[in-house]
């Protein structure tokens, strides 16, 4: 695959690629996304191939910066929602957008049924990373991205991470440096009466929706029926099995085998473990500071860092708070420490 920056003649042969029916991996402020023209069924199709997504998980569709209305123009229908749900989704684009927010609202006509699996709605969002909108701005069009790694693996936060997924699959990658969020963009959908439900934690914490819009229907990690694909079971997931404990000091003693240790806030005693006679190759914290947003920064990349140490099991702590942006990441570590079906 080709590796382009977001300037100059690149941004140009990135535009082309994708004029031409390509898939190009881009960044944005979540993860990187693999995009294809969001209009071109044929494009869309390579999208699924590559990642070896099944059809029936719906895409996002990402948006050029524009006042919200246009944007949405050919790409959402709301003439069946009421005042109050039209007020809702003017309140959460006028306040979010740009940024880390996925409506999934009634489609219009044009978008075609491979973006949306055949479903009456489509998922938007509008993104906020500089050079997502320098390109989209340069292509002129939306562009569909979900995520630039294979069905079912940990989402890719550096474009090293995209080639490691999809070399060989892809046309390009766009390489604007590590994104800045690093978990994937809350998705909502928002119904014609406006009740508002959460399909997927994200970077947007849900409180910071609910202060604009009242409350949200939240569908936890356990109980969450698989309305967004993307709530099946087990989805970022590293190849090494990961166990959740809620406290790694508690838990000295209660595992066996080669292990990584990896703790969301506050640093690791990597010491315990290893003076009760423990093989710790590897102990990593997200934020040895305590601070959530560095926290879902480097969660993905560290999984997948401790994924290649060659270790029995990854055993890693619950994240102490689901308030904020610990919620999505609490989300992410219990959906990556689910068992693979067979194994
Ligand atoms: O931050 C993000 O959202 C990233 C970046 C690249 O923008 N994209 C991303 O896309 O995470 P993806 O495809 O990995 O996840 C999209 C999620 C899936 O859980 C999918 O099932 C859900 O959105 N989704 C898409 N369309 C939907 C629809 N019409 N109804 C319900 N859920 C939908
Ligand atoms: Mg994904």
């Amino acid at each position: 695959m080709l590796s382009l920056v977001p300037s100059g003649q690149d941004l140009y042969t990135a535009v082309s690629i994708l004029r031409a029916g390509g898939i190009v991996a881009i960044p944005t402020e979540t993860v990187y996304g693999l995009a294809a023209h969001a209009f071109d069924a044929s494009a869309i199709v390579k999208i699924f191939d590559a990642k070896e997504r099944p059809r029936f998980d719906p895409l996002i569709v990402h948006l050029p910066f524009a006042p919200p209305e246009d944007a949405l123009h050919h790409v959402v229908v709301l003439d069946e929602f009421a005042p109050r749900a039209r007020n809702a989704v003017r309140q959460l684009t006028d306040k979010y957008w740009p940024g880390p927010l996925t409506l999934v609202l009634p489609r219009h006509d044009s978008v075609p049924d491979l973006v949306t699996s055949d479903r009456p709605t489509v998922a938007v969002r509008m993104p906020a990373h500089p050079a997502t909108q320098t390109l989209l701005a340069a292509f002129g069009a939306p562009v569909v991205a979900p995520s630039a790694n294979r069905f079912g693996s940990i989402s890719p936060t550096t474009a090293d991470h995209v080639r490691q997924e999809l070399e060989g699959r892809i046309d390009a990658v766009v390489d604007a440096g590590p994104t800045p969020l690093g978990v994937e963009s809350t998705v909502l959908a928002v119904d014609a009466d406006g009740t508002a439900r959460l399909l997927r934690p994200g970077a947007l914490p849900v409180e910071a929706i609910e202060a604009a819009i009242g409350p949200v229907g939240r569908s936890t990690v356990a109980e969450g029926a698989p309305e967004a694909p993307g709530q099946l079971g087990r989805h970022y997931a590293p190849g090494t099995p990961l166990q959740l404990v809620d406290s790694l000091h508690d838990a000295v003693g209660r595992a066996a085998g080669r292990m990584a240790l990896l703790r969301v806030l506050g640093p690791v005693d990597a010491e315990a473990w290893r003076a009760a006679g423990h093989e710790v190759v590897e102990a990593m914290s997200l934020s040895a500071g305590g601070d959530l947003g560095e926290a879902a920064q480097r969660l993905f990349a560290t999984l997948r860092e401790l994924d290649h140490c060659d270790v029995d099991i990854i055993l890693a702590e619950r994240c102490p708070t689901s308030e904020g942006l610990g919620y999505a990441i609490s989300d992410r570590l219990e959906r990556a420490s689910r068992p693979v079906e067979g194994r």
